[in-house]
């Protein structure tokens, strides 16, 4: 049998612990497995002390992470620490310099600095692996890089920040707005140390901006991506959006258009019979469509200590077996810079305001939506005041900038009584 892979951890959190358990339940599987036994030299984290609810006496303790990176009884370097910055990537770095693989789970470095990391990985001859970064234990970095191989992605969509999709499923389900249940995901632990990477959508950008380097060859760039986060999202259009078959979630959407990539991660309504419609609470989903496979639906847990770390373990037991690809599926040097369409290709729009109650208040905004080309294909009226009506519209399919330009002109006609909300309808 080929000598033991050895591995250094950093990172012994909620997916360090799980990875050091799965090693230490498993490793007769995992030695079946891959034909050779994996190991563990040394780990490191900030406190010594911490229980971690996991025996730790075997291994040896580093208290830089970059040290434990270098060490000559490394062969992988795992990286289970966070941060776009600092240690991570300071590790990293050093751990690709010294010649050795590198496991991380961390989507923000690679959505900031995957470009650099994976030009001096292919230049040392080392794999860099990160299966756990885009929802958690769902393989779909596997899937594109390997089974879809000899597909053209055409489009690749998902709901990937669990968070993100337990609060608007709550809202829903439990008729609470967004604030309680903010607060109720604070109580139970599911936020980010910053929430914004959450609900503002960057952690799902972070995601998805790797998913878009694998499918469309493309250099990861994050900045190329447009985002906007669930903050602004009511139960009204909740409810409302439910009332006309769809659901809402934050959805990532990447596709080629004449103009070049569309790439957003922002909220949308999605027919609720859809898988992506029925996705509840925590859960994850990747849709991946290509020319010759079709439509896959991907659904799992996108996070949590054992299903992130079963991703981990992917990856290293990839190792172990000696396989070896690209960072992003193809020699980074030939992934070419993100042609960012500006515009998202056209779609139906959800448009909800309120309307002052007069004769031809509505005549006029269908006269506005006209004027720019936007043509209704449904609409009513619900919970009239004596003053006020709300209205809610669907529209045939727009570009975003002659909604806007119509949204603008509604302010002109002196009828509206709210800021119009504007909600793209994904076809999924
Ligand atoms: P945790 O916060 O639970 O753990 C982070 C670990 O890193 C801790 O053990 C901490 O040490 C250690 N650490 C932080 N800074 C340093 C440092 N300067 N030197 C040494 N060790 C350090 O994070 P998670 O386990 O939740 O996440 C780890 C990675 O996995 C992140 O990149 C995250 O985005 C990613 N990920 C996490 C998922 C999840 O469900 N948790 C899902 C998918 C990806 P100490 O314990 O002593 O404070
Ligand atoms: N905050 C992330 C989520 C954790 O809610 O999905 C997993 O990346």
């Amino acid at each position: 049998m080929p000598s033991p892979l050895r591995l250094g951890i950093a990172g012994l959190g909620t997916v360090g612990a799980g990875v050091i358990k799965i090693i230490q339940r498993q490793s007769a599987l995992i030695t079946a497995r891959t034909g050779r036994e994996v190991t563990i030299s040394a780990v490191s984290a900030r406190s010594r002390d911490r229980d971690r609810g996991v025996r730790l006496n075997d291994y040896a303790w580093e208290d830089d992470p970059v040290t434990l990176a270098k060490r000559d009884d490394v062969d992988v370097f795992v990286e289970l620490m966070g941060g776009s910055d600092g240690p991570a990537k300071d590790a990293v770095e050093a751990a690709i310099a010294a010649g050795k693989d590198v496991v991380t789970a961390n989507k923000a470095l690679l959505a900031i600095h995957g470009q650099a990391i994976a030009e001096a990985a292919e230049s040392k001859g080392v794999s860099v692996r990160f299966e756990a970064a885009v929802a958690g234990g769902i393989p779909c970095i596997k899937a594109l890089t390997e089974g879809l191989a000899g597909n053209e992605i055409t489009r690749v969509m998902g709901v990937m920040n669990g968070t993100c999709n337990y609060i608007l499923t709550r809202m829903q389900s439990a008729g609470l707005d967004y604030q309680t249940v903010f607060a109720e995901c604070e109580e139970l632990g599911y936020l980010e140390a910053d929430p914004t990477l959450d609900v503002g959508g960057i952690d799902a950008g972070h995601k998805l901006a790797i998913l878009v380097a694998i499918a469309f060859g493309t250099q990861v760039n994050f900045d190329a991506l447009n985002i906007e986060g669930i903050e602004r999202i009511t139960t009204e259009d909740i409810e409302q959006a439910a009332d006309m078959g769809y659901r809402v979630k934050l959805l990532g959407v990447a596709q080629k258009t004449g103009r070049g990539l569309d790439a957003r991660m922002t909220p949308c309504l999605v027919p609720d019979k859809s898988p992506l419609g029925q996705l509840e609470g925590g859960t994850n989903m990747v849709v991946i469509e290509g020319d010759s496979v079709g439509q896959i639906v991907l659904r799992g847990a996108g996070a949590g200590e054992g299903p992130t770390a079963s991703a981990v373990m992917g990856d290293i037991c990839d190792l172990a077996r000696g396989l070896s690809l690209p960072v992003f599926g193809v020699p980074a040097t030939t992934l070419q810079s993100i042609e960012a369409a500006g515009v998202g290709a056209p779609a139906p729009w959800y448009l909800r305001m309120t309307l002052v109650d007069k004769p031809g208040a509505l005549a006029k905004i269908a006269a506005v939506l006209g004027d720019e080309g936007i043509s209704i294909d449904r609409m009513r009226q619900y919970g009239h005041t004596s003053t006020h009506a709300p209205v809610l519209i669907v529209t045939h399919k727009a570009a975003r900038p002659a909604l806007d330009q119509a949204i603008v002109a509604m302010h002109g006609t002196g009828v509206l009584a709210s800021e119009p909300v504007a909600i793209r309808i994904e076809e999924v």
